[in-house]
């Protein structure tokens, strides 16, 4: 089925202002809502984030704008406003942050691998490929701390859809921002696809910075708030490698359509997809305000730009979102490229063999850790209170950890309290012996 959304009216601009009880949303049950539910809500927050803020940019930076199209992008990010309050807001206040954390770091692996097997351009789904490892480790350290400090098993969150195993490890996750740079796309070839793709993943990254800034300091445990700051840096990496891939030719008007068509695909495939019948009236309300701002979005850029909408975002819907587990391939992008790195010009170490000593990145990860690895941390600790890190995964993936750990640690720049190899096994080996002892008593 087609469905063109430049051909829908979609709800008028002067009925999308709610009341606040409409704004403010029923809470979801963090013990009965289905994961991808919690994904979708967290996606979609993010999105709302980004719709915002950009018109704040749009009506700050482009003169020459007629008074009334200028009232029209303030009146499109109010809406964005309430739409983002009522997505946010439908967490309930009995999750923790440490609980909504493994469900962001679950929208990243997710979303990122869906969105690496729907890519059209390659050079893209090389560049999602690469972000969705370091994401990957991201969901394992801080699945440590939610088992230490609140005894949550990475399943009452992920529910099994996404596998939480070592990554490659989050201490090699620091480089030199020239080289996080990647190539972006011609805006004049890429299709829009690749536009809405990465733009919706940019939009996740982005929130899932903002979450950690705002939240991370909310423990008391030191070492956890390192990690989230370590983390945190990270995300701002995925953010400045996920915006490099855009054409920064893109005019602003350009850039307003592609942001209303990226929100009216995302809510049509949370629309289709949603299992809870409370929240999917929520997909459809949005989705018909998106396409009313898509049609503002359309008729400035045809009255600003002169060009026809179509040559942008086509004349198709696009599924940015259809989160479902993703395992397999995950599990396939890591076993062979958790060794990957990023070089000059764009381009890709595919091996440690080929990192120069004079490797721009050496010196941050040196300076960043020269006392220590906070993610590094959360392994020696967790040996205390489970004798081995906590993971979910298969018993085949679980075999080749301490191998998986081995390709991806660097020799270098590695911090002095790197849980190597030898070591994991030696953790996990106790674990097994430990937990015969324990199942004879019981
Ligand atoms: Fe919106
Ligand atoms: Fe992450
Ligand atoms: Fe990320
Ligand atoms: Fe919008």
């Amino acid at each position: 089925m087609t469905f063109n959304p430049l051909k829908e009216k979609g709800m008028p601009i002067e009925k999308q202002l709610r009341n606040w009880h409409q704004i403010v949303a029923k809470p979801y049950k963090k013990q009965k809502v289905d994961c991808y539910t919690r994904t979708r809500q967290i996606l979609m927050n993010g999105i709302e984030v980004e719709g915002w803020g950009f018109k704040h940019q749009l009506n700050r930076f482009v003169p020459d704008i007629e008074c009334e199209d200028r009232a029209n992008i303030s009146r499109i990010g109010r809406i964005e406003n309430q739409q983002q309050m009522t997505c946010n807001w439908m967490c309930p206040e009995d999750q923790s942050v440490l609980e909504t954390t493994l469900g962001y770091e679950q929208v990243a692996v997710d979303l990122t691998a869906w969105l690496a097997q729907n890519e059209p351009d390659k050079y893209v789904k090389e560049t999602f490929d690469f972000g969705l490892l370091e994401d990957f480790d991201h969901l394992y350290r801080y699945a440590q701390y939610a088992y230490m400090r609140e005894g949550i098993e990475p399943n009452d969150i992920v529910q099994g859809q996404t596998d939480v195993i070592v990554g490659r490890p989050t201490q090699h996750h620091h480089n030199c921002n020239g080289l996080r740079l990647r190539k972006h796309y011609d805006k004049a070839t890429a299709s829009p696809q690749t536009k809405v793709n990465i733009l919706t993943v940019l939009s996740g990254e982005q929130q899932t910075h903002n979450f950690y800034a705002e939240h991370g300091f909310m423990y008391g445990d030191h070492v956890l708030r390192e990690t989230y700051a370590e983390i945190k840096d990270v995300e701002e990496e995925h953010v400045t490698m996920y915006e490099s891939l855009i054409d920064p030719s893109e005019t602003m008007f350009e850039k307003l359509l592609l942001h209303e068509f990226t929100e009216v695909c995302n809510y049509y495939t949370c629309l289709e997809d949603e299992v809870d019948d409370e929240i999917k009236k929520y997909w459809e309300i949005f989705l018909d305000i998106e396409l009313g701002h898509l049609q503002m979005a359309a008729e400035m850029f045809k009255k600003y730009e002169k060009r026809d909408p179509e040559e942008v975002i086509g004349s198709d819907i696009i599924i940015p979102c259809r989160f479902k587990s993703q395992k397999a391939y995950v599990q396939k992008v890591l076993e062979k490229e958790v060794n990957k790195r990023l070089a000059p010009d764009g381009k890709y170490y595919n091996s440690m063999d080929e990192i120069p000593d004079d490797w721009a990145s050496y010196p941050v990860q040196e300076r960043v850790a020269e006392i220590s690895s906070p993610s590094e941390n959360c392994i020696n600790v967790v040996e205390f209170y489970h004798d081995r890190d906590v993971v979910e995964a298969s018993e085949n993936l679980k075999n080749k950890e301490a191998s998986l750990l081995e390709k991806g640690l660097q020799k270098k720049a590695a911090a002095s309290n790197t849980v190597y190899p030898d070591k994991l096994q030696e953790m996990i080996d106790k674990h097994k012996e430990r937990k015969k002892e324990k199942d004879k008593i019981i």
